[in-house]
């Protein structure tokens, strides 16, 4: 694997997963792999669990974490080819990512969506741009279109918390304030097509995702009928697909409620807004494994950073 954009990186999910449990249970084992190896993380957006977690990842491999944030403190960076640049820009992505390529043996970027241009987005223009440009490994740390860490962390939760062999797993939009990207939907969905589960997926009319992805994937309209039986309820808000970047809905009869999930196990990638997406007894129940997944998060970015050190 020469760089990690998507969850098609990921050749053997079942392996990856197996992978990933084995260096939870020894996180420090491969210390030596990354000494004297720099991982620049560079971000466009915020990010609490990314940052935290991909920097710890680092840690555990002896890697030594470099990190930027790009759009405040960096030279505003051209990604146009021909651009004339007299404008806010300042640095082209040619030099920017050839120049970071020089101090780091691995960079990893995350750029979020405009939810204006659907074409622009869908180009995924900056993660693109850097694995053009930049000559070592390039990590996604949340694109325009995916959020293949998350998505890994996901599978490997799931994984541990199955009760069954082949466990139901719906994957529920939920309302929220503002126009959310898809990317850690569609992560999530291209996560579960590689797993042995039963998936389905619920959210309102008129926010059905990017069919390129849902593919064979059942949709519901209905939660109620989606939920039945289910055994992890995986919820994310997500701007309209089809009315690109919109919100048409903010109905809060699609909060996640106890008595909506049953006995099911909750998952939700943080930061989540309580009492919008999910009711309080839920977040402070049993039920919900949040802080566990989003503790997974080190071990599937360490999977990762581990299977582009062993290739560098
Ligand atoms: N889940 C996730 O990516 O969290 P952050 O945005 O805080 O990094």
């Amino acid at each position: 694997m020469k760089h990690y954009t998507s969850i098609h990186d990921i050749d053997d999910m079942p392996n990856w997963i197996e992978e990933a449990k084995v260096l939870k249970a020894n996180p420090l084992k491969h210390v030596e792999l990354g000494r004297n190896k720099t991982i620049g993380l560079l971000f466009f957006n915020s990010s609490l669990r990314t940052r935290l977690s991909t920097q710890k990842a680092a840690l555990n491999l002896g890697m030594n974490p470099i990190v930027m944030n790009v759009s405040g403190d960096a030279w505003g960076i051209e990604f146009g080819d021909g651009t004339v640049m007299n404008g806010t820009t300042a640095e082209h992505i040619k030099e920017a990512a050839a120049v970071v390529s020089q101090y780091c043996d691995i960079i990893a970027v995350r750029a979020f969506p405009t939810l204006t241009d659907k074409a622009k987005d869908e180009s995924e223009q900056v993660l693109k741009s850097f694995v053009k440009y930049a000559s070592v490994p390039i990590v996604n740390m949340e694109s325009a279109t995916g959020h293949p860490l998350q998505g890994l962390t996901d599978a490997l939760t799931i994984s541990e918390h199955a009760q069954v062999s082949k466990p139901k797993v719906v994957l529920s939009w939920a309302p929220h304030t503002k126009a959310l990207p898809h990317a850690v939907a569609n992560s999530f969905v291209q996560a579960m097509q590689k797993m042995d589960v039963e998936f389905v997926i619920a959210n309102p009319e008129g926010y059905d995702l990017n069919p390129e992805i849902t593919g064979d994937t059942p949709i519901f309209h209905h939660q109620k009928e989606a939920f039945k039986d289910a055994d992890f309820v995986y919820t994310k808000n997500w701007s309209s697909y089809e009315s690109y970047g919109k919100v048409i809905s903010k109905d809060s009869d699609w909060m996640i409620t106890k008595d909506k999930i049953g006995k099911a196990k909750f998952l939700h990638c943080l930061p989540v807004r309580r009492n919008v997406v999910v009711e309080d007894a839920v977040l402070d129940s049993e039920s919900s494994l949040v802080i566990q997944q989003a503790n997974n998060r080190t071990y599937a970015a360490q999977l990762v950073l581990k299977k582009l050190l062993e290739n560098l």
